[in-house]
């Protein structure tokens, strides 16, 4: 055990204690923010960090084997992820009043814990020091001797059992020694980039048969996305890091980190893969979609996966920790031939086809000039011949990916209505123009 040494003459105990029972009252992101900053502004005075100085230093960050340990700055501003933090806190405070229903004393093991221990060190002194006893650890000293700070202003030093600077994802336990929690928040939204994964998969083995994870459980889904009309459709889920699938891992089964799901049959413009993470901390605390940097979504952008077909994934558990995602995509536009100008839609105006998929070639720089050239004159005519202005139907054209798009901008757009006998006549005209252009 530590003893306690000096505390700050600027911020007092009591000020962080006020700070954090009030957070941990607040019910949103606005409730919570006035508490929020004044509790970091406190710990910030007590570490003596400057969590936004003037000119950086080198990038204090560490490369694990299993992904990046964020600096001891970069972790200090975790702390302005304004609901992540609060519905942390708050779900660790819940989870050790639970334990402390069945059992005399809580051994929880907080693995990296930044310059502020910012998601159990406030909550210390609101727990009796014969009821808690916690192991500290970061792989980073500077954040460590911050934290000594921390404990000895709160005056719970008591609480703490050890102090370790070490690998999370290595390191084991003196003997003899579990825990009922494991706390680690090493996390981006996907799992990307740093060692989550491994530290639980690792450190699950020291738990308590009833121990938790928090957070409880981290699920990851696929979806299929549309940027045009926003809608989604789940293809399933990708993995749910939980206890269950950290000790799979831990015995060297991975086949939980690779799988494949189906492609439905679906509109062409749902040509995004979408995933997202939802964080399930402890109990009822849970972040939702956008609810903080963790669970915002990611993006593949068209991709264009074939209907029928699988979508096979693969978390690879290495110095980058990422998902590598294997599919096969259907032909863009613009990677096909362009179509014969009397190749028509449900419309069934000569040439129209053709300038769409022109225009979708030169978005690209694919678009033959001599074709261009030889065919505006064509074009225009018609565009004049269907009635529609002619800069908004260029406009339409080059922003509609689907063909079908541009036909009913065009019913929508024309003076009159495209009865099939103006079609005819359109058509007549059309294959004229071409004659002299062959001509
Ligand atoms: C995202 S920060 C979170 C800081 C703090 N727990 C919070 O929530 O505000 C992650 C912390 O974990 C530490 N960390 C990351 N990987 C680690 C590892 N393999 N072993 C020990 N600490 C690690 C980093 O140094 C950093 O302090």
């Amino acid at each position: 055990m530590m003893t306690d040494a000096g505390t700050s003459n600027l911020v007092s105990a009591e000020t962080i204690i006020d700070t954090t029972q009030k957070l941990l009252g607040a019910t949103s992101a606005g409730d919570a923010r006035p508490h929020l900053d004044a509790l970091v502004s406190a710990l910030a005075t007590v570490t003596g960090i400057d969590l936004y100085p003037s000119c950086y230093n080198e990038d204090l960050s560490t490369q694990t084997g299993f992904g990046k340990a964020i600096s001891p700055l970069e972790a200090g501003r975790c702390a302005w992820d304004i609901e992540r933090t609060r519905i942390f806190m708050a779900g660790v405070y819940q989870a050790i009043q639970d334990v402390l229903q069945r059992r005399e004393r809580v051994e929880l093991l907080y693995a990296g814990t930044g310059p502020f221990g910012l998601l159990l060190a406030p909550l210390a002194p609101l727990f009796p020091a014969d009821r808690l006893r916690v192991t500290l650890l970061d792989i980073h000293e500077a954040s460590l001797e911050a934290l000594q700070k921390v404990i000895s202003l709160l005056k719970v030093s008591d609480r703490v059992a050890h102090i370790v600077c070490a690998d999370a994802t290595v390191w084991t336990p003196p003997a003899g020694e579990s825990y009922d929690i494991l706390l680690s928040e090493t996390m981006k939204h996907m799992l990307q980039q740093e060692p989550q994964v491994k530290i639980f998969s690792h450190l699950q083995q020291f738990l308590n048969p009833d121990g938790m994870l928090i957070p409880a459980s981290v699920q990851l889904d696929a979806w299929l996305h549309s940027s045009e009309s926003g809608k989604n459709i789940h293809l399933g889920e990708l993995l749910t890091l939980d206890r269950s699938l950290a000790s799979a891992l831990h015995v060297g089964d991975d086949s939980c980190l690779s799988g494949s799901l189906l492609i439905p049959e679906c509109e062409e413009n749902m040509t995004d893969l979408k995933v997202t993470t939802f964080i399930r901390i402890y109990g009822d605390h849970c972040l939702q979609e956008n609810q903080s940097q963790l669970t915002l979504p990611r993006y593949k952008k068209n991709i264009r996966p074939v209907p029928g077909s699988t979508l096979n994934f693969h978390y690879h558990l290495n110095d980058y920790p990422d998902f590598e995602f294997f599919y096969r995509s259907r032909p863009a536009t613009a990677d096909l031939p362009l179509p014969d100008s009397l190749e028509v839609g449900e419309l069934g105006v000569y040439h129209l086809k053709r300038i769409w998929s022109k225009a979708a070639h030169a978005k690209v720089g694919k678009l033959d000039e001599a074709v261009r050239s030889r065919e505006w004159l064509l074009d225009q005519l018609v565009f004049e011949l269907l009635g529609a202005p002619m800069e908004k139907a260029l406009a339409t054209i080059y922003q509609s990916r689907r063909f079908q798009d541009v036909e009913q901008w065009f019913k929508e757009a024309s003076e009159d209505d495209i009865s099939a006998h103006r079609v005819s006549a359109i058509n007549a005209r059309v294959v004229d123009e071409l004659e002299a252009l062959r001509g």
